[in-house]
């Protein structure tokens, strides 16, 4: 076999001048998918999905996933070893109160409890992420999202979390990509719970949004002046694929906006404006009749301390064969279009490579809505398979040993560039979360999606940093000059 290299050398470090001073250097999981020990917790939404035959493409669960709850300890070190400011990471809300209701379960925070600690001594900061998409079942028995009772349920949960926690973590997100957990969960039924109808994704989107502005409303009563407090959402720019022809130009860019407004500007302007856009309750107006009540965009609009951001790739719409029904669809009004085929190279989701958008979409932020608070990108990161060639057989390798995964890190890398560019056209960005630490349960598609910049063995639970780590943390130090950390 030859030792030359399959792929491309990895890239220069990106030109990262002009962040701001203490610009925040994190990575970001979430509790279902790496924390396993699901004995000692109730039972979510996802355990329920990953018991219906066929739904998750490998046939696993996350009964054990990356057994973090157990090496906790180690994973800390891994953060350690990459000099980071600080960790984002989700609460299993069946962990801590199981059911969905009543009183927190002391088993349940005491392991939050030792790893806050242990995160603390490693001097980096516990980012906070209150629901990463694991609802209790017994609340999806109810109605889940879809019924208003959530609303209390979710604000008690987060505010009893915040209160046992609040003396040493002071960065609170509500919600990771209520946009996911609305319309996968309950419009294309792809995620949890696996409902596919319109109306109960359009509610579930209000009472996500109204149970993130209860908690928020709640955890600032309590709170002490330095606690910062926000929201993830995920956001992307959607363009026509310029290949459209004439005839089907109207149409395709109706649903773009219709689908920058159910993405986008659904969210943006109801926590930053206190507003729907009047576009998209048209649109889905026969699902909310007596959703919206008085007083709930107020409720919803909240200040805000930050404002997260998970970019993946863009969206590039192109006509398609109309479907009978657009009700069939995971989304209202995307009837006759879909995704253009990427136009260069695409992950092994199949997700294109689009630095540009996060830049963009970052500097849309703020120019659309001024009131917005600082922005942080809370994740972003790519899933690559293992095929390249190992360092071992690889002569040039900077670390004998190091798993190459060279597309992972190009990236990386065009997407801080992307980040810097957007800060230098005006964007307030704070801060930047890779996901993820390491590979983990990837929700429908199980552990075949490998997004890790450590690499997990899922027989042995072996932990093998991959050439992406050590380049995530030389862009980090060349960043902030060696020896120097984000403020804490
Ligand atoms: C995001 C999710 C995260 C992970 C990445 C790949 O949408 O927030 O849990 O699955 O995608």
């Amino acid at each position: 076999m030859s030792s030359e290299p399959l792929v491309p050398r990895p890239p220069a470090l990106p030109d990262l001048t002009g962040l701001p001073a203490g610009f925040l250097w994190g990575v970001a999981t979430a509790a279902f998918q790496i924390e396993g020990d699901a004995e000692h917790r109730g039972r979510s939404i996802w355990d329920r999905l990953c018991e219906r035959p066929g739904w998750i493409v490998d046939g696993s669960d996350a009964q054990v996933a990356c057994d973090h709850v157990h090496r906790y300890r180690d994973d800390v070190e891994l953060m350690a070893g990459l000099g980071l400011d600080a960790y984002r990471f989700s609460i299993s809300w069946p962990r801590v109160q199981p059911g969905g209701k009543g009183p927190l379960s002391a088993a349940g925070l005491d392991f939050y409890d030792r790893l806050v600690d242990a995160l603390l001594e490693a001097g980096i900061q516990p980012w906070i992420t209150q629901y990463h998409w694991d609802l209790p079942e017994e609340l999806e028995d109810a109605g889940g999202w879809a019924e208003r009772d959530v609303v209390d349920r979710f604000a008690d949960y987060a505010v009893s979390v915040h209160a046992a926690l609040g003396d040493r973590v002071r960065h609170w997100a509500t919600l990771n990509e209520p946009w996911c957990s609305a319309w996968l969960g309950y419009g294309s039924g792809e995620h949890a719970p696996g409902r596919a109808d319109h109306r109960l994704a359009a509610r579930a989107a209000h009472h996500l949004l109204l149970a993130h502005g209860r908690a928020v409303a709640g955890m600032r009563a309590q709170a002490p002046a330095d606690h910062q407090l926000g929201i993830v959402l995920n956001l992307f720019p959607v363009r026509m694929d310029p290949a459209v022809t004439r005839a089907d130009a109207v149409r395709v860019r109706q649903a773009v906006d219709r689908l920058d407004g159910l993405q986008n500007r659904w969210w943006l302007d109801a926590l930053f404006e206190g507003r729907y856009p009047a576009d998209i309750l048209a649109l889905l107006e026969r699902h909310l009749a007596g959703v919206v009540e008085d007083g709930d965009l107020e409720e919803i609009s909240q200040p805000l301390d930050f404002l997260g951001v998970n970019y993946y790739h863009d969206a590039l719409i192109t006509a398609a064969t109309p479907e009978a029904a657009d009700e069939r669809g995971p989304y209202p009004g995307m009837s006759g279009v879909g995704p253009a085929e990427p136009e260069g190279e695409a992950t092994s989701m199949g997700w294109p490579v689009t630095p540009r958008g996060l830049r963009d979409i970052l500097v849309r932020v703020g120019v659309d809505h001024p009131a917005a608070p600082p922005l942080v990108v809370t994740e972003n990161g790519s899933a690559w398979d293992d095929a390249e060639p190992d360092a071992d057989a690889d002569a040039d390798a900077e670390q004998p040993g190091t798993l190459e995964d060279v597309r992972r890190v190009s990236f990386l890398y065009e997407h801080l560039s992307s980040v810097a560019d957007a800060v230098r056209d005006g964007a307030d960005v704070r801060g930047y979360f890779a996901w993820s630490l390491m590979d983990n349960f990837e929700w429908a598609c199980g552990y075949s999606q490998k997004f890790g910049l450590v690499q997990v063995d899922f027989d042995t639970l072996e932990r093998r940093p991959r050439a992406s780590y050590a380049a995530y943390r030389a862009a980090v130090e060349a960043a902030r000059g060696p020896g120097r950390r984000g403020p804490g």
